[in-house]
């Protein structure tokens, strides 16, 4: 199949272009390049050997969307990535968010809406808030938003569902992350964050490799096991494997017109502390960590029911959180060494 993916040189695209061009799918890459590299390309390339079609391109542009578009009438599969994903700045810039994340997606959806497209979008396990019962079925409620970012997600699967409603011959499935870590096991691809890393597992791998001083720990005096706060952390390439899984799902024409969402993490919760210990474990560095305040807007735990994606796509997360964070630590080592920096 031929494939586009948009944001496909970030942190999760990238991954997801690894694994469909190793299943043989062709893969044509939008990005617009404000949060990742355009060296992700030739890192792809080596890691597979096939280079990706890339172009620039901002999904906010209306009419550059269309003349891409017009230029290449044979896409008819696409995986939608492009998107801001920072909770905290979300908050700050809320117009930001809903120009990047809703605009586009409208304006790549006004373009495949008449050619039968196939279409996996990234929400995120951020629309069940905290859940009333754990582990998290897709049957739960959709909370109201915790912040612009949330929303965006909610409000982007809304738009989907409506629109395979009304459209025969266009289907879609929306993946529910939990949290990914982790990188490819070649280390030439992985997460790359901009600044100070907001996200739990950059933060760790910085601490260790010496970028930053100590890891805030955020609150223990949670609910759970050691009182810190309990996710469900996904290895990346495991992620990547089920938009795979999923689009193919989509070409055999099995999901009737409804717009079809799947949770996509281990079924499993780790506490703050667990991930900490297992790192210290795995990559032989004691972390300097202290215990802070909780911070704002966290809930206390979250983790998937998986039965569904085991079932209906027979998906399941193989790799384990050791594997997962040897892999980011890994990474964290490659893109300090100087065969990174060049
Ligand atoms: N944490 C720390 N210290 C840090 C960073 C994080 O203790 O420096 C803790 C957090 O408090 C949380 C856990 O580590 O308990 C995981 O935090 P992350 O920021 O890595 O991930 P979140 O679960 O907060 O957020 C992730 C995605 C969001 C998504 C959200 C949905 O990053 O995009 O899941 O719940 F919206």
């Amino acid at each position: 199949m031929k494939v586009l993916v948009t944001g496909g040189l970030g942190f999760i695209g990238s991954h997801v272009v690894v694994e469909l061009q190793d299943r043989g799918h062709e893969v044509i890459i939008i990005d617009d390049l404000s949060n990742s590299s355009i060296r992700v390309v030739d890192q792809i390339e080596s890691i597979t050997g096939k280079t990706p079609v890339f172009e620039q391109l901002d999904l906010r542009d209306k009419n550059a969307v269309f003349s891409f578009f017009k230029n290449h009438p044979d896409i008819h599969n696409v995986i939608h990535f492009a998107a801001s994903k920072a909770v905290g700045e979300s908050v700050q810039h809320p117009l930001d968010y809903y120009e990047n994340n809703i605009t586009s997606l409208v304006y790549l959806l006004q373009n495949l809406k008449e050619r039968d497209a196939k279409f996996i979008f990234s929400s995120s396990c951020t629309v069940y808030g905290q859940a009333d019962e754990l582990p998290v079925s897709e049957s739960a409620p959709v909370k109201p938003a915790e912040s612009p970012y949330g929303n965006t997600k909610q409000i982007g699967e809304e738009i989907i569902a409506d629109l395979c409603k009304v459209t025969p011959g266009f289907n879609a499935i929306a993946l529910r992350y939990f949290n990914p870590i982790g990188s490819h096991s070649s280390a030439k691809i992985g997460e790359l964050p901009l600044g100070t890393p907001q996200n739990l597992v950059p933060f760790i791998t910085q601490t260790a490799i010496g970028l930053r001083e100590q890891l805030s720990i955020f609150g223990n005096d949670y609910d759970t096991i050691d009182g810190t706060a309990v996710r469900d952390y996904i290895h990346v390439v495991d992620l990547a494997q089920a938009h795979v899984v999923a689009l193919e799902r989509l070409a055999t024409g099995k999901n009737e017109h409804n717009m079809e969402v799947f949770n996509i993490g281990t079924g499993k919760g780790s506490s703050v502390m667990e991930v900490v210990k297992t790192f210290e474990e795995v990559s032989g560095q004691p972390l300097n960590y202290k215990i802070v305040d909780r911070r704002a807007g966290d809930i206390t735990a979250a983790y998937a029911q998986t039965d569904r994606a085991n079932h209906v796509l027979g998906w399941k997360a193989k790799l384990s959180l050791k594997e997962a964070l040897a892999s980011a630590w890994k990474w964290e080592q490659y893109v300090r060494s100087d065969a990174f920096k060049g």
